[in-house]
């Protein structure tokens, strides 16, 4: 390995969430948790260089987009995805999260329904309900650790007309399905067919692990003038707190509505570090992404292996994208409060309850598998101990 996915970085002081937000037992314990989805590892070196130099220039000023910046956004979306991207389809908003709050209120009124296929990222549940519209869930159907897409459920909710907009999550957190062109694309058919507008949140679109490939929503040619794309540096190069993201709007008449809605929700900057760090991160990062997903799969990996062999009332959700595993437990037979308990107090494990990400969710862990392998194997021993203490 080139670069290092080995050490085990201390993050206490630096304000991080996933540590300040630790269940009380494992808080300063110096136990890594596996919750929020950032990464155990440094950004690429050659993005803590640019950003130090653009720190060494010292003015912190109001910045955009232009130039050499959205040069390399629109190399690293045609290299990476084999997408073409015309510069004025693009606006930046300041997080995928904001995006979304933004589409909700652009392209739908109070009242008006909105849809999305869960569990799901627990923030599209609040993009929804925290603007006043409803939400119509489309639950995804699950077999044997598996998720498809309930296609009829779907057909029938998005003919309501009172559903205005859907939001995709692409590939989807927590379940980790990679959806296929032709999933995408009867996605598409549907919404376009009866007036729903798409929001393909793709914030994990390189963070591939399985041999399936992301296709990007727009790509599709009846999903291409009947949506918004979501993309971001943020997971991919674990750089979330430079709060940028690149919202791409392929048609004219839905980006003036989303662009007029960020206008207003004070969006127009990229932050000035983040334009240098994005800059980097595209045309000098492919290498470390490349091991960064070598090391993931390794974790999936071991993980599928541990749980196999000596955890076999477990199933794993098999990923194809993501760093985040998604573990069914319900074996233990425990509702998710117990579980929550047992895991932080018991396993000492600091991971999420996936009742968050919806009720389907009850009895399932989301493990946050971009961290060194030493750590994970660690969580595993000790989650063993504690379910065989219980037995
Ligand atoms: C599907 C999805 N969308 C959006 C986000 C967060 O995006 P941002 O930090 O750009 O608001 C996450 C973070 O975990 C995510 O998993």
């Amino acid at each position: 390995m080139k670069y290092d996915f080995t050490t085990i970085i201390d993050r206490s002081n630096t304000g991080a969430f996933k540590y300040d937000f630790m269940p009380e037992p494992l808080k300063g314990s110096g136990i890594v948790p596996m919750t929020v989805a950032d990464m155990e590892f440094s950004a690429p070196p050659q993005v803590n260089e640019a950003v130090i130099r653009a720190a060494k220039h010292g003015c912190y000023g109001y910045t955009g987009p232009q130039g050499e910046y959205l040069e390399a956004v629109k190399r690293w979306q045609k290299t990476r995805h084999g997408w073409d991207i015309d510069e004025d389809w693009y606006v930046v908003t300041n997080g995928i999260v904001q995006a979304l709050g933004i589409a909700v209120r652009a392209f739908t009124e109070p009242g008006d329904r909105v849809l999305i296929m869960t569990p799901v990222y627990h923030p599209f549940y609040g993009a929804v309900k925290d603007n006043g519209r409803e939400l119509i869930e489309s639950p995804l159907i699950e077999r044997c650790g598996r998720y498809e897409i309930n296609f009829e459920d779907l057909e029938a909710k998005a003919a309501d007309p009172s559903v205005r907009l859907m939001l995709l999550c692409s590939p989807h957190n927590p379940i980790g399905r990679v959806w296929t062109r032709g999933e995408l694309a009867r996605i598409a058919d549907i919404c376009l067919k009866n007036g729903v507008i798409v929001v393909s949140d793709e914030i994990h679109n390189d963070l591939i692990v399985g041999d399936k490939e992301h296709t990007v929503f727009a790509n599709i040619a009846e999903a291409k003038d009947n949506c918004v794309v979501c993309t971001a540096i943020s997971k991919t190069f674990n750089l979330a707190g430079l709060s940028c993201s690149n919202i791409f709007v392929p048609n004219g008449e839905l980006r003036k509505k989303f662009s007029e809605q960020a206008h207003r929700d004070g969006c127009g900057c990229v932050p000035y570090i983040a334009r240098f760090a994005t800059i980097a991160a595209y045309n000098e990062g492919a290498e470390w992404l490349d091991e960064l997903l070598s090391v993931v799969r390794a974790n999936f990996a071991l993980l599928y292996g541990f749980i196999e062999e000596r955890l076999p009332e477990f199933t794993v959700t098999r990923a194809e994208g993501t760093y985040l595993a998604w573990i069914d437990m319900r074996a233990l037979g425990m509702g998710h409060e117990e579980l929550n308990a047992f895991m932080a107090e018991k396993a000492l494990i600091a991971d999420n309850d996936g009742f968050m990400f919806g009720p389907a969710g009850d009895g399932f862990r989301r493990w946050n598998l971009a961290l060194p392998q030493s750590e994970l194997v660690s969580a595993l021993n000790r989650l063993e101990i504690a379910v065989k203490e219980i037995k």
